[in-house]
Parts: C-alpha cells; structure tokens; sequence
C-alpha cells in the first residue's frame, strides 16, 4: 500500500495503473461503515483508491472541524488489511491553496433536509468530491447510504456535469443495537450511545407502519417524532418521509419513499435513514 500525500505524486501513481479504478472518499476515523466501501471497492476493481481527508469546507463555522476526531496510523493500518493500493492523505494547502476561488453548488437537491440544516455543507462536499474525483481519476466511487442525500447530490452532480464515474451506493452498517456506524459515535457518552438507538427505533417504526399500509407520510412523521420525544437526550433537528430520488417531502407515500432523520443526542447531531418499500 502506498501512502501519498500530493496531487502530482498520486497523478503519477494512477497513470500507472491499468483496469478498473475504486475510489473511496473519507474523513478518516474510519469503521466497519467506510470498510463495507472499501471491500465492495476491492470486489469490483483492479485497483482501489482511499483518500482520507477532513474537509473544512462543508464544515459550518459552528461545527465540530476542529474536533472531528482524527488517528491517521489506525486507518492506514485497517485500509492496509483491505488491501487497499493507494491512499491519498492530502493536506489542507495542498487541496485549497490561498488563492482557492472556484466552487460546485448543486441546486434543488441540496436545498432541504441536511442542506436546510447546514447552509454551505454540500457546496463543501461537492467541490472537494469534484477535486478528488478530477485528481484520481476512478472509474467507480463508493458512497454510504448512511448519508443518503449526499449520496442522490453526488450523483446529480456527476450526471450534470458529465464526469463519467459510476456511483455505486453502498447499504448502511450498523451495530448490534442498530446504531448506525459513524464516526460522531465517539462523541457519545455510554449513556447517550444508549439513547441514540432511538432514531433507528423510529426509522423502523417508519418502515412498520408503511409496510402495514399506512400512505399517509404525516401521519408517520408524527408517529416518528411522538417516540423520539420520549428519549429524554433527544432533540429533533428534522424528521421527513421524502420522495427517495428527488428528496421532496411526500404527504401521500404512493412512491419509492426514504425515512430519514437528524436528532441531538446531548451535543451531538446524528442522522440516519431507510427506504420505506
Ligand atoms: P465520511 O463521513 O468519512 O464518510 C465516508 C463515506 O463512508 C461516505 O460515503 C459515507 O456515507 C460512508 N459511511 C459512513 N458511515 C457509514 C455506515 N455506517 N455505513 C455505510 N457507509 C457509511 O462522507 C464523508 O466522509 C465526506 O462528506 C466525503 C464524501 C469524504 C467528502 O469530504
């Protein structure tokens, strides 16, 4: 596994490469969520591209950057076990020199939910996922279902502007309990991971209702937030039963729909989702 930290040394490294090209993009502190990407990468390609990078420019200036937990030695040595060919650990100048001034705002898509939430964090995500995705070059790249809208932004974005890069998205990771893998879990005390259990609690009350029959999205929403609100550590951000390709939000569920949620465990934001069959 090479270790590289410049745009002209990775260009160098994939010109090399012959066959498919994988790529996952992370933040790093990776789990058994970023690994599921990475061995789907690994199945599907000749060569697989990690980068792991903790991009400032999706993070709001009241958001957790600084804090975002970080442990560089430990990722390398778990992507190494995937056997993972190249990783791309760039830094912060090496990605967004002084005179930086070009940016990719996707439109609509971005608008609600997660986008509502934290003005500028997709035009963040979208430009550096542009900048990667122009420097390695992959033939595929890997995205968690976990993150859903950002998911349905990448790949608006990579049809608009004709990148010709397959998306392939991958299902979500769990515990045990149902707590979606995330690299924010480590921000939770034991008694708040405990608590956080209650939004995959309410994703799966979603799905019930909906597959018992219930059309009406108001209804489940209510349902949804009417349980969370007994979790005493929980705060709503947002709850929505949204149309799953476009994002818009459904009164009547007469389409492929999508559940998903953002809820403050004590100080920390968590969000999950789940396709409602
Ligand atoms: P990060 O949060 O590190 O996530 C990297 C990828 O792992 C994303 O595609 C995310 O959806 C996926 N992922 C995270 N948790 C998962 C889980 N429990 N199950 C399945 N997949 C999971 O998302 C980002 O980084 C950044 O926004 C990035 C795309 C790298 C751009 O900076």
């Amino acid at each position: 596994m090479t270790i590289v930290k410049t745009i002209p040394e990775i260009r160098a490294l994939r010109r090399k490469l012959s066959g498919t090209v994988g790529f996952v993009p992370t933040m790093g502190y990776l789990h058994e969520g970023h690994l599921a990407l990475v061995k789907q990468a690994r199945i599907e390609n000749s060569a697989v591209i990690v980068s792991i990078y903790v991009n400032p420019t999706q993070f709001g200036p009241k958001e957790d950057f600084a804090a975002y937990p970080r442990e560089l030695d430990r990722d390398l040595e778990l992507l190494r076990e995937e056997g993972v060919d190249i990783v791309f650990v760039p830094s912060d100048d090496e990605m967004y020199p002084p005179e930086f001034s070009s940016w990719v705002d996707v439109e609509k898509v971005t608008e609600r939910l997660e986008g509502a939430s934290r003005p500028g964090h997709f035009r963040g995500v979208a430009t550096v996922v542009t900048k990667l995705f122009n420097i390695v070059q992959p033939t595929k790249a890997y995205f968690g279902q976990k993150d859903a809208q950002q998911t349905v932004v990448i790949e608006r974005m990579v049809a608009d502007l004709n990148l010709g890069i397959e998306i392939v998205a991958v299902p979500t990771v769990r515990d045990r309990n149902g707590l979606a893998m995330s690299s924010r879990n480590i921000y939770l005390s034991p008694g708040e991971r405990q608590a956080a259990i209650i939004l995959f609690k309410a994703l799966t009350l979603a799905r019930q209702l909906s597959q018992g029959g219930e059309k009406d999205a108001g209804k489940i929403r209510q349902q949804m937030s009417s349980l969370i609100q007994k979790e005493p550590l929980a705060q709503i951000d947002y709850i929505s039963i949204a149309d799953a390709e476009t994002l818009e939000e459904l009164n009547l569920i007469d389409r492929p729909a999508l559940a998903s949620l953002a809820v403050r465990i004590g100080k920390t934001r968590l969000i999950d989702n789940m396709p409602l069959e």
